[in-house]
């Protein structure tokens, strides 16, 4: 019951910038080939690509007389694939699959009239009845479905090394953002950074969460549909306890990506890490270290019970040259074969409900759980594509930039607030 209101909040946040998708025409090179198919996604390197691997395994097995070519383009967060697809995609020339993240990022492609309805896709797999049904609300505009979604991810995770903290005499990690603080001025006595940071994106990461964490709920689902004031007294609050968060982080040294920032957690330099549960997958696989002994997580400071969520989805590109592959690459991106191939590897959760449960062992299993108790509060990332459209995302990633270097937390809001009103 909860869990429907609170992607009911999210859907009616998409309804404001949801526009008719336009037809952009086919470019007349829609083939009927499926001799090949090129997908396009940010799943490069450790913690990354595993989790794609299997999928195209499976694809090998079932359809030998398809060649995958790989056009992943490194960059967490997908900040360079994304720079390379707009370009692509201006250029009439698209992939014949793409990730997406479900939400208000692939309402963009929609109203630039990119991609395709896929809604006949899900009517012959039967997907309206096997997919979560709160996500298949997040992924409807204007009563189509234009993406299939392999996955669910959890950004608001904290990040540690169980001996690190035995080291440090810290008892347990912080519940709380000010328990945070009084733990970061103790760890920073003794030498240690109390937080690691990387690049940009993960600087937002980091912000979404502080956000969720000070004003709960309501009020940060309130930010993404105007019902929230960004320049209200308690947004400011905690618009300032990130520029203090961030004091305590490597920002200085900070470059790379998430994986670097992740490393000095394993390394010891590093206490803490907000990342979402990819991270798993680089513990897990890349660093082969052992849930609860060898790493550990829990929810960002003040988000016990709340699931702030993200879905990775594959779209059919108008144009693509290889329809029927694709085709047939995302029947198998929504399969219950091909999900439950991917996620265990991938460090998230199947966006479908008749997974085989007995894959999601250590870390999965948590978020399985979570994710299926009543009580779960889910609200949606920023960052990674589901509560803001790109106009207005783009306009508060030059605001943060600004922002993280002055800490006019004033100055933020108020461009936040103006880019809102501008591209709502
Ligand atoms: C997210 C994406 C995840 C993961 C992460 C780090 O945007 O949804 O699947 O790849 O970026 O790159």
């Amino acid at each position: 019951m909860r869990r429907s209101r609170a992607f009911l909040a999210l859907t009616l946040a998409g309804a404001l910038v949801a526009t008719a998708a336009c037809s952009k025409g086919s470019g007349g090179n829609a083939e009927a080939k499926v001799d090949k198919v090129e997908i396009m996604s940010w799943w490069v390197g450790p913690g990354e690509e595993p989790g794609l691997n299997a999928m195209v395994a499976l694809l090998k097995t079932q359809h030998p007389e398809i060649t995958f070519q790989n056009s992943g383009v490194a960059g967490g967060a997908g900040t360079n694939a994304k720079a390379q697809l707009a370009t692509r995609l201006a250029a009439n020339n698209p992939p014949d699959s793409y990730q997406r993240h479900a939400g208000q990022e692939i309402a963009t492609d929609i109203k630039n009239g990119d991609v395709e309805d896929l809604t006949y896709l899900y009517q012959r797999n039967n997907w309206n009845s096997v997919f979560n049904k709160g996500l298949l609300e997040t992924l409807t505009n204007n009563g189509k479905i234009y993406s299939v979604p392999v996955n669910i991810h959890r950004s608001n995770l904290l990040w540690y090394i169980p001996k690190t903290l035995t080291d440090l005499g810290i008892a347990a990690p912080p519940k709380s953002w000010d328990e945070f603080l009084t733990q970061a001025a103790t760890i920073k006595s003794k030498g240690k950074t109390p937080l690691s940071i990387g690049p940009a994106w993960t600087q937002k990461h980091l912000l979404e969460n502080v956000l969720l964490g000070e004003l709960g709920v309501d009020k940060y689902n309130g930010l993404w549909n105007g019902k929230t004031d960004w320049t209200g007294a308690d947004v400011n609050a905690a618009l300032k306890k990130y520029t203090q968060i961030m004091s305590f982080s490597d920002l200085a040294s900070a470059g790379a990506d998430w994986q670097p920032a992740i490393d000095r957690v394993i390394e010891g330099a590093a206490v803490y890490n907000v990342m979402g549960d990819w991270a798993a997958s680089y513990f897990d696989g890349a660093k082969k270290l052992k849930f609860k002994e060898g790493w550990n997580v829990t929810a960002s400071p003040g988000t016990d019970g709340v699931y702030n969520f993200l879905s990775d989805s594959f779209t059919l590109p108008v144009g693509a040259p290889h329809k029927a592959a694709a085709e047939i690459w995302l029947t198998l991106c929504g399969s219950k074969e091909g999900q439950d191939a991917f996620n265990p590897l991938k460090g998230s959760i199947p966006a479908r409900t008749d997974a085989d449960k007995s894959k999601y062992t250590g870390y999965l299993e948590t978020a399985l759980a979570d994710w299926g108790n009543p009580s779960t509060k889910v609200v949606g990332s920023l960052t990674h594509g589901v509560v803001a459209n790109d106009a207005w995302n783009a306009e508060i990633d030059t605001a943060l930039g600004l922002f993280i270097k002055s800490g006019d937390a004033t100055a933020f809001a108020s461009a936040v607030k103006t880019a809102y009103e501008k591209n709502k």
